[in-house]
């Protein structure tokens, strides 16, 4: 079994984000207007060339801390398949090092209900009283945040 994980196009991760994100709805919002600027970082996780995982960061004020440098992280998805083995934590690895890399101090999201204890095992923190639903889905959501430093 060959594992990579690897910056890519937006567009290549439409499908996948359709599918675990969105329901596999035809007419529903898959990308987002900064997908394709240089300083948007893709990463994804490929098992023998096959598309496991990704997730995207695009710089993004801080609803916490807006002095420093922060990214808002979005359209994190494991295929259905690949859940539980992994694939996210090293996604995040990748996204969180190339961050670093380039001086960001602080990622920031709009964390799903369900995956929340996902991120508490990634080290993200929860703000209270930001509980809502996402215009996209309808879902349950609440504002998470991870410093870099
Ligand atoms: C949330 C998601 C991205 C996690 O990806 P994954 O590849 O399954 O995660 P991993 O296998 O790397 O799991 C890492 C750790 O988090 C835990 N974990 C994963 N998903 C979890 C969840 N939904 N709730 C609680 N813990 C979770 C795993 O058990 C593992 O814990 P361990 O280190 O103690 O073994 C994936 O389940 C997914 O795509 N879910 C549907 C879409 C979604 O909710 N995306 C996030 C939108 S904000």
């Amino acid at each position: 079994m060959s594992l990579e994980v690897r910056a890519a196009r937006g567009e290549e991760l439409h499908d996948l984000r359709r599918r675990v994100l969105r329901n596999n709805e035809p007419d529903a919002s898959v990308s987002d207007e900064r997908d394709d600027e240089a300083s948007t970082i893709h990463r994804a996780v490929y098992v023998d060339d096959v598309l496991v995982a990704c997730g995207t960061v695009y710089p993004s004020q801080s609803p916490l801390h807006p002095e420093v440098s922060t990214y808002e992280l979005r359209f994190v998805a494991t295929d259905f398949a690949a859940q539980g083995h992994g694939y996210g934590h090293l996604l995040m690895e990748a996204l969180e090092q190339e961050c670093r890399e380039r001086g960001v101090e602080e990622l920031w999201a709009n964390g799903r209900d369900s995956a929340l204890g996902f991120y508490d095992r990634e080290g993200w923190r929860r703000i209270p009283g930001s509980e809502h639903a996402s215009p996209y889905t309808g879902l349950p959501h609440t504002v998470i945040w991870k410093p870099l430093a």
